[in-house]
């Protein structure tokens, strides 16, 4: 069945989301819920749909226009609640600037696999950064601002401090 969700949010997203961004936190995500025996499917669903509001409707609340669409997805495909429940706390408590924390493992993992993801893709956010302000200086500084914001409130998890 998670194939079915990979083949939607692939299909939702533009290559360069799914290529830089999404399938890192999937990777990362599997790679922390392996080594704290969590679920990886679980953490893997979590990771495929957090940012679904922000590839649906752009960056603004997407922790909170991501959950009615993750639920959407994931209803058709006849998961259960609890799996839904817990998808949907993923989605918004991803943000570091949200006020939503995360409370369950996958959670937290989808979170921490999210800011690993970045640092993984840093040249990618600048281009994002001077698409926001056409400015180099001022991509540059809105870089550091969301590294920092990762490092400070995402990276909860041992683990994942040392394995980016
Ligand atoms: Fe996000
Ligand atoms: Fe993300």
């Amino acid at each position: 069945m998670i194939e079915k969700v990979r083949e939607i949010v692939k299909k939702e997203c533009d290559e360069r989301n799914w290529k830089f961004h999404i399938s890192h936190v999937v990777k990362y995500a599997k790679l922390l819920a392996k080594k704290l025996n969590a679920d990886e499917e679980l953490a893997e669903l979590g990771a495929l749909l957090h940012d679904i509001g922000r590839i649906k409707f752009g960056a603004k609340n997407h922790e909170i226009t991501g959950i009615h669409e993750a639920e959407k997805i994931l209803k058709q495909l006849k998961y259960t609640k609890e799996i839904i429940d817990e998808v949907k706390h993923c989605v918004e408590s991803h943000r570091g600037s949200g006020n939503i924390k995360p409370k369950t493992i996958i959670a937290k993992i989808v979170a921490n696999a999210d800011a690993m993801a970045h640092f993984d893709t840093v040249f990618v956010l600048f281009q994002v950064g001077m698409k926001r302000h056409n400015n180099i200086e001022k991509a540059v500084e809105w870089v550091y601002e969301k590294i920092e914001r990762d490092w400070n409130k995402k990276l909860t998890i041992p683990e994942a401090m040392l394995s980016g």
